[in-house]
């Protein structure tokens, strides 16, 4: 089980038979072993999907916004990475939340957490740390009830991007990737004027869109279809597109857990740490799965840092890399599908 489980099932007896919002669940066994009537939002689509098994449908939410669940005894928040999508979750909990309702805190001591005291202030009589163990912290404040409406327009930032050929405009909410600005790699993978093969186009990990909308201007022989992991990404992306009038098809997926076609491109600045450690195991797994979804010849574009050490991978499960852009951080990867 997750640390910040573990923490939470030293505090079990304060959830026993209330009607609990937990937000931001790890997917693992903590819903089956303590006991509550468990109201649980997720924006990231993998707890989502294992907690299927584990919480009927109607009490399982996936999306940018908060479920308008009431009479609430008690929430949870998960810390996520980001501060200011703690900052964001918590607009959304507290008007669901009476006064003198608790909200605790539990995250990881490197993760963030220790600024709990500052998250919760804005909406609490009294914060206070609850436990610390296993390197996490469980922190309670009891809610005032004096909470504003949350307004999603309010933390929604909206840029325009200025590229060489184009301009155009992005809806983007906090944590989701490189938010309000553009990504320097993603910046690169768009310098490259090397049109994709026609056909359909899959952007994996598409943030709020950038990737497809300026390629999908470029290239109107495809149509693109984006995935990510997190609600907010498919939100922003979806809100983007529609925007700078692109028409494409926007969906959850883990990894290509729920990519099931076969494309003429695949094209992608793929994520390279989740949570406080730094892990490439899910552009690994993607590089392993992604010929599956590769038409033959079909194109692998990719940008990354250049101290990763993908092209073995690229060769090793699509075919031989080919370098098409660099920069003193950057490269811009291109590998074809054996036709
Ligand atoms: C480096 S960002 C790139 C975003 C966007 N394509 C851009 O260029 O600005 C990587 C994206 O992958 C998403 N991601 C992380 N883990 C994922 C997973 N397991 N499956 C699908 N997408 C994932 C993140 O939410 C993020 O939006």
């Amino acid at each position: 089980m997750d640390n910040t489980s573990q923490i939470l099932m030293r505090s079990a007896e304060q959830f026993d038979g209330r009607r609990v919002l937990l937000v931001n669940p790890c997917a693992d066994r903590l819903l089956a072993e303590m006991p509550a009537d468990w109201h649980v939002w997720c924006w990231d689509y993998a707890p989502y999907k294992a907690l299927q098994n584990l919480v009927p449908a109607e009490r399982l939410s996936f999306s940018h916004l908060c479920p308008q669940w009431s009479a609430l005894d008690a929430a949870i928040l998960v810390m996520p990475k980001a501060i200011e999508r703690a900052e964001y979750a918590l607009a959304q909990i507290a008007p669901l939340l009476d006064a003198g309702t608790p909200l605790y805190l539990v995250g990881e001591k490197n993760g963030g957490v220790k600024r709990a005291e500052k998250l919760l202030q804005p909406y609490a009589s009294a914060v206070r740390k609850l436990d610390s163990a296993r390197h996490c912290q469980l922190w309670q404040a009891d809610m005032d009830g004096l909470a504003a409406p949350f307004a999603l327009l309010d933390w929604e930032q909206r840029l325009t991007i200025d590229l060489a050929d184009q301009t155009l405009e992005l809806i983007s909410l906090p944590g989701v990737f490189s938010h309000g600005r553009l990504d320097e790699g993603s910046a690169l993978l768009l310098e490259e004027p090397a049109m994709l093969p026609s056909g359909k186009v899959l952007d994996f990990g598409c943030g709020s869109g950038v990737l497809s909308i300026a390629l999908a201007r470029r290239n109107p022989a495809c149509q693109f279809e984006l995935v990510d992991v997190d609600a907010l990404a498919i939100y922003c992306a979806e809100q983007s597109l529609q925007l700078n009038q692109v028409s494409a098809s926007v969906s959850p997926s883990d990894g290509l857990s729920d990519v099931h076609g076969r494309y003429a491109a695949v094209i992608s600045n793929p994520p390279f740490h989740t949570g406080i450690r730094q892990d490439t195991g899910i552009a690994e797994r993607f590089f392993n799965q992604v010929t599956r979804n590769l038409l033959p010849g079909g194109e692998l574009r990719l940008v990354a840092n250049g101290f990763l050490r993908y092209p073995p991978q690229i060769e090793a499960h699509v075919g031989p890399c080919k370098v098409l852009r660099e920069t003193s951080r950057f490269k811009v990867y291109s590998a074809l599908a054996p036709g």
